[in-house]
């Protein structure tokens, strides 16, 4: 039987000193780097006959999500629990959130429990980095609005290293609803800062052109803007957050913008297709595009653990 060890770390200086993880757009290059590098030692761990080790004994950990989830809010779980760590899950619809009481007045109670550190969803941006400003648990980010998705661009950035070596200079396309996208902003600026080429792509109300600003190239055709790319990160259409219609049907995105197999062949031969779930089949992507080959969906769910619990190891060491 293996030993597990106390902290399994990358023997990478860590050069990220924070206590809270509310978006990627302020960290450096040299960050984000080392929440990988300690992703890939996280990985051995939970992959492994024996898949805990003792990193977090002691700690709790509350999941606080104000939003549905599948894979986020389960990830985070798993991945406290391979640190050994205590989990505590809030739900909204049987807390007395239900009776009026404030976000600020929850999170303080959570808070008096001595949580050490609240992983956060909620709908309207901003509200993480309000409780990292008012609480002592540090905050970790599991997306706000259409603001961020910290842990997803992380996970996904990890996932195109492990798959093709490098970001530096790749040419990665998400494809999709960019407007109401937190996972698009998280991936735009970890690629960017680690020196990938994002194209976005979709109908002009959905990938606007302030999008240039963040260094991407912006696409409404679809052929031009998956040419020759390493990577196809593909988007759901967020209707729950469309105010108004922003395209005339479903089925009229399909055929502009649907992955298709035929469609893949403007891509590289070996373009690696992701997407963040949860998924349409049928409409964003097809069954055969997301099931098939160079398809890194079910790796990109398997690496969100690991990512998850290198972002919690590296929160502990300064909370
Ligand atoms: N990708 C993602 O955030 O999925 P969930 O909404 O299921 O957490």
């Amino acid at each position: 039987m293996q030993t597990p060890p106390s902290a399994p770390l990358s023997s990478a200086p860590n050069v990220f000193a924070r206590k809270h993880l509310l978006g990627l757009e302020d960290l450096t290059a040299e960050e984000i780097t080392t929440i990988l590098d300690n992703a890939v030692g996280m990985k051995d761990v939970f992959t492994r006959d024996v898949k805990k080790v003792p990193t977090l004994r002691g700690k709790t950990v509350c999941n606080l999500f104000f939003e549905n989830s599948t894979r986020t809010r389960t990830s985070f779980e798993i991945a406290a629990k391979r640190l050994s760590a205590d989990v505590v899950n809030f739900n909204v619809s049987t807390s007395s959130v239900t009776k009026g009481e404030s976000l600020l007045d929850t999170a303080r109670t959570i808070q008096a429990m001595h949580v050490d550190m609240v992983v956060m969803r909620h709908n309207c941006p901003g509200t993480p980095k309000l409780l990292s400003e008012r609480l002592d648990m540090a905050v970790i980010n599991a997306g706000d609005g259409a603001h961020e998705h910290p842990t997803q661009g992380l996970l996904d950035t990890f996932t195109i290293r492990e798959k093709k070596g490098r970001i530096e200079g790749l040419k990665v396309a998400i494809v999709g609803d960019i407007r109401h996208s937190r996972v698009a902003r998280s991936n735009i600026w970890a690629l960017r800062k680690l020196g990938a080429r994002v194209a976005l792509v979709g109908p002009s109300t959905l990938v606007q052109r302030e999008f240039e600003g963040l260094g991407c190239e912006i696409h409404h055709n679809l052929k031009e803007g998956i040419a020759d790319a390493d990577v196809i990160n593909i988007l759901r259409i967020q209707l729950e957050r469309q105010r108004k219609n922003l395209f005339p049907s479903i089925r009229e995105y399909r055929l502009l913008y649907g992955i298709t197999r035929e469609r893949l062949k403007y891509a590289k031969p070996d373009v690696l297709i992701m997407h963040p779930g949860p998924i349409n089949r049928g409409v964003e992507i097809s069954q055969e595009v997301a099931d098939g080959p160079r398809s890194a969906i079910t790796e990109q769910v398997t690496n969100g653990i690991a990512v998850r619990m290198a972002v919690l190891y590296l929160l502990s060491l300064n909370t």
